[in-house]
């Protein structure tokens, strides 16, 4: 069983739709990269065979407009690199045809994002509800995958962070930024490990061979974020504002994996390499 951690719902004041900018500025930041992936290692011709639809799918979507952009970024650059592949603007290639499986947690406002969804896109949209650590498509039917700012988070929380009996129990914090105790850094790297290697095993059943996986995460910004989060926090306890069980016992559930963490976990799962 994995838990869930919706974003705020709707499009009001303090709904996710009105404040996801620190989101957009990843997103924004990595399009080259992708651009440049997609056109230099996706060779399209061999993962579509016989059809003309590609099948994208975006995992942990929240309720836009972030994943639209990405969408919508990813669709152009497939497209062009199927019109120019083998650098010959080929005329008589029939046209492509796209279709993204939106996929979030089941209590994702769905109904948020479907009336959102652009109305000059040139895709067919799909929700997929459920955990990205557990199966969500069918074998070998996926042929483009991205995520940002969403594998970071945990499918659940380390118990041993808050049992007090526990070397690992994180007490008056709440994420393992500027915790001195090495147990509950290492708590929090073996729950990312693990949830990792259930990802990656799930993914390699569903992407076709040949087919391409965008993993965004946010780093060192988020980090300091939450420090002073952590922080904030701890001054109201102090100031007798706040009980400090109350600190002790919420966590974030995040993990913010450095590029090495991220190399590690694919080179240790073995089912993908890296480009
Ligand atoms: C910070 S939002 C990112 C949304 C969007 N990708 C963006 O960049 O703006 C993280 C999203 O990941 C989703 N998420 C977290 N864990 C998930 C899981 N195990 N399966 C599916 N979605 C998940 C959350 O529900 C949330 O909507």
């Amino acid at each position: 069983m994995t838990t869930s951690f919706p974003m705020n719902a709707g499009d009001g004041l303090y709904s996710y739709s009105k404040n996801s900018h620190f989101q957009k500025e990843i997103i924004d930041g990595v399009k080259e990269m992708v651009r440049d992936a997609i056109i230099r290692k996706l060779d399209i011709k061999t993962i579509l065979s016989s059809s003309n639809t590609l099948r994208i799918t975006e995992l942990g979507c929240s309720v836009g407009p972030n994943t639209f952009s990405s969408m919508q970024h990813i669709v152009e650059a497939l497209k062009d690199k199927y019109l120019y592949q083998d650098q010959v603007i080929d005329s008589t290639k029939s046209i492509l045809e796209f279709q993204i499986f939106f996929n979030d947690q089941v209590t994702n406002d769905f109904n948020t994002l479907f009336q959102s969804l652009p109305v000059d896109r040139s895709y067919y949209a799909s929700g997929v509800p459920g955990s990205f650590y557990d199966r969500l498509f069918p074998s070998r039917s996926i042929h483009f995958l991205h995520s940002s700012c969403a594998i970071n988070w945990f499918s659940k929380l380390p118990k041993e962070l808050l049992d007090e009996k526990s070397p690992a129990w994180n007490k008056g914090r709440i994420h393992y930024v500027g915790a001195s105790n090495v147990e509950i850094v290492n708590a929090y790297v073996a729950q990312f490990e693990k949830d990792m290697e259930m990802f990656f095993n799930a993914r390699a059943e569903e992407i076709v061979p040949g087919g391409m996986m965008v993993l965004v995460t946010p780093f060192s910004g988020y980090v300091r974020l939450l420090g002073f989060f952590g922080s904030s926090l701890m001054d109201m306890v102090n100031e007798e504002k706040l009980d400090e069980s109350l600190v002790d016992s919420f966590n974030l559930p995040l993990y913010y994996p450095s590029p090495q963490d991220m190399t590690k976990v694919v080179e240790k799962n073995g089912l993908f390499s890296i480009e």
